[in-house]
């Protein structure tokens, strides 16, 4: 791993992103994308599983069946369908080969780096991204569903397990967009009720010329920090973009806020 240097550090705060190539090994890559292979031949799926994960503000989930599958993912391994693929949920906790990388000792070294003194593994997802299958994730900030108070205390480490293009959906950024908070919050309604999340506020309109494509190599890492503006274009390639990825919190006096997800 080429570490990460103070320079790459204060690049970080300055653009609210950072991508370090070559952080993990094609092998340790190999291992997540042969391990999420056997969990997916160990399960199967009940329709009214079959959620989607959206960003989008209509497509918020409308049956009871969908709508506790949803809040009640944090801590189990889950799936999410994203317009014809699965996302999968709770990684880090449940899965032996993915809670070793995501406590790798050069992870933690890097959320020393990053000043974290009390990292906390609040969320963890596999995106497929199918070669003409995964959809477009439009721009958003990650703190609009990881909210905590203050705001500011979320990254998250983003893992390339196959190269990251401009063809085939790596991420787009709008350097410096993570000093200025967030309009809009998604919340758990009143138990019981349908949707069982609404989002409060509305997203700001971004000039779609200012984004830029952060493509990446296989190994490759990016930190997204809680509050910067970031996209993915659909994935209308022949190739297919897997990510394993996963949020960490500082926990040294942070409230995580109880009506997230
Ligand atoms: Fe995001």
């Amino acid at each position: 791993m080429a570490f990460v240097t103070q320079e790459q550090i204060s690049q970080y705060h300055k653009d609210g992103f950072l991508a370090l190539e070559g952080f993990f090994t094609s092998e340790e890559c190999d291992a997540m994308r042969n391990q999420i292979q056997k969990i997916i031949a160990g399960m199967d799926v009940p329709p009214h599983c079959r959620t989607e994960f959206s960003t989008k503000h209509e497509e918020q989930l409308q049956d009871q069946g969908s709508a506790e599958y949803f809040l009640t993912s944090g801590d189990k391994i889950r799936f999410f369908f994203e317009k014809g693929v699965f996302d999968d949920k709770a990684l880090h906790a449940y899965d032996v080969v993915f809670k070793q990388m995501t406590h790798a000792p050069k992870v933690q070294a890097l959320a020393r780096k990053l000043g974290i003194e009390n990292p906390v593994v609040v969320q963890s997802m596999y995106i497929f991204k199918q070669p003409h299958i995964g959809g477009e994730v439009t721009p958003h900030q990650d703190a609009t569903f990881l909210h905590t108070e203050p705001l500011g205390r979320v990254v998250g480490i983003w893992i390339a397990l196959e190269d990251a293009t401009e063809e085939n959906g790596c991420l787009w950024f709008l350097p410096g967009s993570h000093t200025s908070g967030i309009t809009r919050r998604m919340a758990r309604t009143t138990p019981g009720t349908i949707p069982c999340t609404q989002f409060i506020g509305s997203e700001r309109e971004y000039d779609s010329s200012r984004f830029i494509p952060v493509p990446i190599g296989k190994g490759g890492l990016i930190l997204i920090h809680g509050e910067v503006v970031h996209k993915s274009e659909a994935n209308c390639s022949e190739t297919s973009r897997h990510v394993y990825t996963f949020h960490l919190m500082e926990a040294k006096d942070t409230i995580w806020s109880e009506d997230n997800w």
